[in-house]
């Protein structure tokens, strides 16, 4: 059976590429109204979704800032007067070196947990409101496998990825009696565009990989659409019963 998302509507932070613009595209082709929200320009998504036959808006907006993050969702409520879901994907990954803790600038590391920690807790924050008004929301949050496999290199990363996780799990007892269910997704190495740039600058991310796709129980790559229906499982009302859980999406490469 297709997920059935008609009359929700779903705010996607960082959809004006890569990962996020497959889980915007997907929303719309389950029938989701879609608030398209990044720092980068998000027309081309906009597009995508309407060409799918979908509804959306795009929305500018800086997540480490919460007074920008409020703007995005008095923006989605104006247009749409729901919000029933919230995938917290926006993060800085894409142009970070990999290279040895000790050496990560300060004002990188303060960045990563401003975007993808504090970020999360701002989108969480504002979209509360509404979805306690309507009795019901679901929020997604992205963490990464690099969590589970303890990656070496990319230390305030991972660390970032880990508190997303953390978060999930102790926001939904806080959430749960709002009808709220929270819940994380762990992406394996996907072949977005960031991931593309990052291994034209970081040769040791072209082997790492190629041996991911060989540990994989499945045997390949992963790619943006591989997440897409997880997603749409866990934003949908046939995950209504699951909160504070984790789903990794690797095809097999870290089992837990
Ligand atoms: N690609 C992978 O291998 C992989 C693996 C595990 C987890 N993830 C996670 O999946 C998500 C999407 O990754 P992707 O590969 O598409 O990379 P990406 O860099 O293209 O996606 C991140 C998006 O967030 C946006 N963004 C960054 N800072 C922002 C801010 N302050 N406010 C609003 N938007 C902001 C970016 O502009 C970009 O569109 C990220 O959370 C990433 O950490 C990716």
């Amino acid at each position: 059976m297709a997920i059935q998302l008609q009359n929700r509507v779903a705010i996607v932070t960082g959809g004006a590429r890569g990962i996020g613009r497959a889980y915007c595209v997907g929303f719309a082709r389950a029938g989701a109204k879609v608030v398209v929200a990044d720092v980068l320009d998000t027309s081309e998504t906009v597009a995508q979704v309407k060409a799918a036959g979908g509804e959306a808006i795009g929305v500018a907006v800086d997540v480490a800032n919460f007074a920008s993050v409020q703007g995005m969702v008095d923006r989605a409520l104006a247009a749409f007067h729901r919000i029933d879901i919230l995938v917290n994907n926006a993060a800085l990954m894409a142009n970070l070196k990999m290279g040895p803790f000790h050496q990560i600038p300060e004002d990188e590391w303060d960045r990563v947990m401003a975007v993808n920690v504090k970020g999360i807790w701002h989108c969480i924050k504002a979209v509360v409101p509404a979805m306690q008004q309507q009795r019901y929301g679901k929020i997604i949050n992205v963490s990464s496998t690099t969590v589970l496999m303890g990656v070496p290199g990319l230390l305030h990363y991972v660390a970032s990825k880990g508190a997303v996780f953390a978060m999930s799990r102790a926001l939904a007892r806080e959430l749960g009696p709002l009808g709220i269910r929270i819940n994380t997704i762990m992406p394996g190495l996907t072949q977005s565009e960031a991931i593309q740039e990052m291994k034209a600058a970081s040769p040791v991310l072209v082997d790492m990989s190629k041996q991911l796709a060989a540990q994989a129980a499945l045997g390949r790559e992963q790619y943006p659409e591989d997440l897409v229906g997880t997603v749409l499982f866990l934003a949908s009302e046939e995950s209504d019963f699951i909160t504070g859980q984790n789903i990794t999406v690797d095809g097999g490469v870290a089992h837990w």
